[in-house]
């Protein structure tokens, strides 16, 4: 018993020195709380990704690239997230709730957080092309309540394509896995994906598994901006095929 309350009084006596020196307090507390963040932020230099890898994910192909780069440059994004809550009623209305490993690529992300229009990370293949393009031209002709500005100017211009390689190469700087082969034929991949009788179409393919191929702005005269966003549009939240894990998740 006796030596049970001298312990208690050395320890007492150390705890007793800090109490009584606020700055040895401070000192104190410092390295404790250093200890627990040094835990928590370590790992994370040298885990090579916190994002689980999932099947079908890809870079953006070279015209999807073109599209998102004018989505953000028409501030879409003031309007619409591109990220799915999973809350039942976001499940519902949109669908799976979005994934990390889907918005990887995206540099930067357009998850946004204000929802003036709808949600549009899994709008890909919701509607047709012509629909995208009458309501990209002029929303109200085919949504008569619509509040979204008109954008008619895409469809008339041409799409600037001389940054696009250059925008790969920097979009693999912050690791995005573009292959040299990529950035070499990116403007060949650019052309193919809008043009279904191109000769590149299947190298196209074959480096961007999945990617869909046709004349999005429905002139095959021109490459318009209209076609570059349509095409992102058309590919947003397509990538994952939910149905392989829902099948998995049947069978177990
Ligand atoms: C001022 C806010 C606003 C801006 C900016 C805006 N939108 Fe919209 N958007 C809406 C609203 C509201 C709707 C719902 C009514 C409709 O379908 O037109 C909508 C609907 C949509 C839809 C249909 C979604 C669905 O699931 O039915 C798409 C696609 C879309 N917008 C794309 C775009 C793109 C691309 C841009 C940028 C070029 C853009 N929007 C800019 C407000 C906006």
């Amino acid at each position: 018993m006796a030596e049970v309350a001298a312990t208690k009084k050395s320890l007492w006596a150390k705890h007793a020195f800090f109490e009584k020196n606020s700055i040895w307090l401070v000192i104190g507390i410092l390295i404790v709380i250093s200890i627990g963040g040094l835990v928590e932020i370590v790992p994370l230099f040298y885990l090579k990704s916190t994002i689980e890898k999932v099947s079908g994910v890809r870079p953006w192909a070279p015209l999807e690239l073109a599209g998102r780069n004018i989505y953000v440059r028409e501030g879409c994004y003031n309007c619409h997230s591109q990220m799915i809550r999973p809350l039942r009623d976001e499940v519902e209305r949109y669908g799976h709730y979005s994934l990390a490993a889907e918005s990887m690529y995206d540099h930067p992300f357009q998850w946004g957080s204000k929802r003036t229009g709808p949600d549009l990370a899994r709008v890909g293949g919701k509607y047709s092309d012509e629909w995208q393009r009458q309501h990209l031209a002029d929303p109200r002709s085919v949504v008569p309540g619509s509040i979204m500005p008109g954008y008619p100017y895409l469809a008339q211009t041409p799409l600037a394509t001389s940054e696009v390689a250059a925008d790969m190469k920097t979009n693999a700087i912050v690791g995005v896995p573009y292959t040299d082969e990529m950035v070499e034929n990116a403007l060949a991949d650019l052309r193919a994906q809008a043009n279904p009788d191109a000769d590149g179409v299947d190298a196209f393919q074959k480096r961007y598994p999945g990617a869909q191929v046709r004349d999005f702005d429905g002139n095959p005269r021109a490459l318009t901006e209209a076609d570059a966003l349509i095409a992102y549009l058309q590919a947003l939240g397509t990538m994952v095929d939910f149905k392989l894990y829902e099948d998995k998740a049947n069978v177990r």
